[in-house]
């Protein structure tokens, strides 16, 4: 008989993102993150192990995984079977709220999710901090999905503190309004990113300016400023591109379309309404609004040329398992 269980986690939107590595085994950032947990861009992981299985297998949304994500899916296993002596291989199926092809990255939530699966099919009791330095290995975002509402990850804690809540979900009704212009795979994974990071004559000026960004940040939850946090995760979207753009080879994520949400966004505060952008390693745009504005905020981007779908997300809880397993 199998043993499995089934997870669910959040993607999360970082407003001050992690871009570069201090070093890549064990994993640690060259700087703190700080991150909201989305409730409805979520992912559902089922993870059955038993010993006569003759190899893992991965089903994403219910097509058979490609081998990088096979790759990556059985590393990630591996962590969790040392930790608890077991070779047994596993069967892991794996699905998206979100549209498939959307463009918005799923290693957050698919190796939050898989994370928190795996360890309770296997019986361990890990905190969500020993969760969350066991998934950063394989995606650093997805530290911060292991818990819920507004979360940084420090990159200078302890793994046993490595990551921490700033305010639970329901602290502040903060919405992302996601405008995915493009559903192509990028032109440079984030793992490629973080690599070429170091090659920008730019990294040591955005280094030097993240604590106060960061410090801003986390008054701007604690005050529920949104014009406050908006200002600080604008100029942090705009740095890590500035430090992609400047790479050597240069990494250029936008399309005509993202800078055309860009100037919206401008165009709209000026206008009154309350809305700020962010950018992750890609060409969509997140913009961070009040639950008030958000759908005004939806309706705005749908009728921009070169949307092609829209999803507004607020902030979610805590991954949690459940009976309702996948496989
Ligand atoms: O999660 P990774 O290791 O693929 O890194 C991605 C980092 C960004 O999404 C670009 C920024 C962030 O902090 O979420």
């Amino acid at each position: 008989m199998p043993t499995r269980a089934t997870a669910i986690a959040g993607a999360n939107i970082a407003f001050i993102k992690y871009w570069g590595r201090a070093s890549s085994s064990p994993l640690v950032p060259l700087n703190s993150s700080i991150s909201m947990t989305l409730d409805a861009a979520h992912t559902t992981t089922t993870v059955a192990f038993a010993d006569d299985y003759a190899d893992d297998s991965l089903t994403l949304n219910d097509a058979p995984a490609g081998a990088e994500a096979m790759l990556r899916a059985s590393r990630h296993l591996d962590r969790v079977r040392a930790l608890a002596g077991t070779a047994a291989r596993a069967q892991v199926v794996s699905r998206n709220s979100f549209p498939a092809a959307s463009g918005i990255a799923s290693s957050a939530s698919g190796f939050a999710a898989l994370t928190v699966a795996a360890a309770a099919a296997l019986g361990l009791q890990l905190t969500p901090q020993q969760m969350a330095a066991l998934a950063r290995e394989e995606s650093g975002s997805a530290a911060r999905s292991l818990l819920g509402g507004y979360v940084e990850w420090d990159a200078h804690a302890p793994d046993q503190a490595c990551v921490r809540q700033l305010a639970p979900e329901t602290h502040w009704d903060l919405v992302d309004v996601i405008a995915i212009v493009s559903e192509a795979a990028k032109p440079v994974s984030s793992l490629g990113g973080h690599a070429l990071a170091h090659t920008s004559p730019l990294l040591g000026a955005r280094i030097a300016a993240l604590e106060a960004a960061l410090a801003q940040t986390r008054d701007a939850i604690a005050r529920r400023d949104l014009a406050m946090l908006g200002e600080v995760a604008e100029a942090d979207a705009l740095s890590l591109h500035a430090i992609a753009l400047t790479s050597r080879p240069p990494i250029l994520y936008w399309q005509p379309a993202t800078l055309t949400i860009l100037h919206a966004v401008h165009r709209w505060r000026e206008e009154g309404l309350p809305a700020y952008f962010t950018i992750d390693a890609g060409p969509n745009v997140h913009i961070l609004t009040t639950r008030a504005y958000a759908e005004a905020v939806a309706q705005r981007v749908r009728a921009l040329e070169g949307v092609s779908n829209v999803l507004v997300c607020g902030s979610g809880s805590a991954p949690r398992l459940t009976d309702e397993h996948l496989a």
